[in-house]
């Protein structure tokens, strides 16, 4: 059983990490060591093996819809490092460690170089060049029954810029979804609260038997970062 008074709110505080501003440190720069030499998450994703905090976002929505099943064939992108890759691996059994289930498949693309994760295949890739779309079905090979995106361009520091930029990624990996997802499939995807996700929302709600923004206890408080989870993909077409 866990030390009562190690676990108290004085234990809390005298843990806490302050971080002194070096010379040539920006005050940003400071803030955001001190906030992840603090952050829970990045403390259990280190000892829990995860390459990154964001493994915990895509833990806690699959927590919640459970969309991650042994064999199932999942896509992920913007997948660098790799955190929601490791998850996927893990829950579909892409390396067929749960014995009598059935095997699943993680495919993951990101702009950058990724290390490779075991029992994911993973492409480099910009998404949002031409032809992208039919590289990724061409890896792919088939259907999908998750089609997930955590893809964020670089911060411009220009709040609506940054939302119409994460949209237009969102609605790129919406239209891959709508192509490959199997019956029944679901998609999730980032988002920043801005505005313009209407058109986004009014998209998946033709194509998805429910649609829903969420913001997982992993995703900070003070980032406008949302999630969409659209599930019951209908793969013959648009509701009436
Ligand atoms: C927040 S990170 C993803 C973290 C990841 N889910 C994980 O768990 O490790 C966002 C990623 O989106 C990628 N990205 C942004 N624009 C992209 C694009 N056009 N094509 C592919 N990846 C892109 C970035 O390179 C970055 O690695």
């Amino acid at each position: 059983m866990a030390d009562k008074k190690g676990s108290s709110g004085r234990g809390q505080r005298d843990l806490k990490v302050k971080v002194k501003t070096a010379r040539g440190r920006r005050l940003s720069s400071t803030r955001w060591l001190e906030r992840q030499l603090n952050d829970p998450y990045v403390k259990r994703a280190r000892a829990e093996g995860y390459r990154g905090r964001a493994a915990f976002k895509i833990l806690e929505l699959d927590e919640k819809y459970h969309f991650l099943k042994p064999g199932g064939r999942v896509v992920d992108l913007g997948c660098a490092p790799g955190g929601w890759c490791q998850v996927a691996v893990a829950r579909v059994n892409a390396l067929g460690e749960k014995k009598g289930k059935p095997v699943g498949t993680v495919l993951g693309v990101d702009l950058q170089e990724v290390e490779p994760i075991a029992g994911a295949e993973v492409h480099q890739l910009d998404f949002m060049e031409e032809g992208a779309d039919d590289k990724v079905k061409a890896w792919l090979g088939g259907k999908a029954d998750v089609v997930m995106s955590d893809m964020a361009a670089a911060s411009s520091g220009h709040k609506q810029t940054d939302h119409l930029r994460i949209i237009a990624l969102c609605e790129a990996a919406a239209e891959l979804a709508f192509d490959v997802l199997e019956e029944g499939g679901t998609f999730v995807a980032k988002v920043l609260a801005g505005g313009a996700e209407g058109e986004l929302q009014k998209l998946l709600k033709q194509r998805f038997a429910k649609v829903a923004n969420v913001k997982p206890p992993a995703s900070r408080a003070d980032s406008s970062e949302k999630f969409v989870v659209a599930t019951g993909f209908r793969a013959g077409g648009a509701a009436g």
